[in-house]
């Protein structure tokens, strides 16, 4: 299968990131064909300062492979080096109806607030799918807050078959059902534009600190509580193994503990699973270029995917007739 994601280099990855996406591009880049891309084109919504832009993808590319993704194994390059999936986009414009757009949260989320949206986040989810469809991809590992735009991409795809005859593979969305929606430190979708993320890299110190200060309810020590349904324990799942998991499930389903010791438990579990990450960051961080060969070489063989595939589209629609069809699949 071909599977692919992108991911924003928009500030510093969180946990949400890690266990409802870049877990998953890590679990299947060995039995699966990996493409994986930092989405800078789409950073440019919402970042306009040239230096953190650029420091933000190198955050990226450092963090994803500290994480455990295998430029021997995944292809890992930046999302505008691939100039065809710009230019795939507008063929996807064209036949794009607005009401489809007007529906996706991103821009419908901004504008009833009050706030002007720009015609770069109205398209969004039109380049999102010019970067799905440009690789035939089959798989497409996201958390839930990406479904919508995934289908998008299949409406599109779906419409432009049907006009053009089969160019384009139809994708699926994959999602984990226990970690689709990771919860932020106030219970709510973990997300930079709530404030309420935990960092995968950055200080530990830091980390437990904010670990600590998790929102808890104010109900009585001794009640029994239910831990499906708190977030804490959500999170601690993500980190634990299934020994733990038991073990702590039966400390809130019997009462009588206290939230500081369960946040503990977690600043622990989590220090133990991120700490071999961070050792392999460190050591990256010391060596600029292999990073800057491997998103080369990443984008050299996404490239030629992607030319492929556009050449097919251009054709379909009546474009490129006097070149000759050497890329016609
Ligand atoms: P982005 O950068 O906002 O998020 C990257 C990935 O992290 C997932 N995610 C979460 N999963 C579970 N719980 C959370 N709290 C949580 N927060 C974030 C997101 O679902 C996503 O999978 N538009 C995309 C980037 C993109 C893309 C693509 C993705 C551009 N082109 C093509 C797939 C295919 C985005 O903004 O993700």
């Amino acid at each position: 299968m071909r599977v692919l994601s992108g991911i924003q280099p928009t500030g510093r990855f969180h946990w949400g990131n890690y266990f409802g996406a870049i877990k998953q591009y890590i679990d299947l880049q060995d039995a699966h064909d990996g493409y994986y891309f930092i989405a800078d084109l789409h950073a440019l919504t919402t970042i306009r300062e040239p230096d953190v832009l650029r420091g933000y993808v190198r955050d990226a590319a450092l963090d994803l492979l500290a994480l455990g993704l295998n430029p021997e194994r995944a292809t890992l390059f930046v999302q505008s080096d691939i100039p065809e999936v710009s230019q795939l986009c507008w063929l996807l414009m064209t036949g794009a109806p607005l009401g489809l757009l007007e529906r996706c949260h991103a821009y419908k989320d901004k504008t009833a607030k009050g706030m002007k949206a720009d015609v770069g986040l109205f398209t969004y989810p039109i380049l999102m799918a010019a970067d799905i469809l440009a690789y035939d991809s089959n798989w497409v590992p996201v958390g839930e807050d990406q479904v919508q735009h995934i289908e998008v991409c299949r409406d599109l795809a779906r419409s432009f078959n049907a006009h053009y005859g089969e160019v384009f593979t139809m994708p699926e969305a994959k999602i984990v059902p226990g970690a689709a929606k990771v919860p932020g430190t106030d219970g709510e979708k973990m997300s930079k534009s709530y404030d309420n993320t935990l960092a995968l890299f950055g200080d530990p110190k830091e980390l437990r600190k904010k670990i600590m200060r998790i929102s808890t309810d104010s109900r009585p020590m001794e009640d029994p509580k239910d831990p499906e349904s708190d977030h804490l324990f959500l999170l601690y799942r993500l980190f634990a193994s299934s020994e733990q998991i038991e073990e702590v499930k039966a400390i809130y389903l019997r009462g009588g503990f206290g939230y500081g010791d369960i946040k503990k438990r977690l600043a622990d579990a989590a220090d133990a699973y991120l700490e071999p990450a961070r050792q392999r960051r460190a050591a990256l961080e010391g060596n600029p270029q292999l990073v800057d060969d491997i998103l080369k070489k990443g984008a050299t063989k996404a490239r030629q995917v992607a030319a492929a595939v556009l050449e097919r589209a251009e054709r379909a629609c009546g474009l490129k007739n006097s070149l000759p069809q050497s890329l016609k699949k």
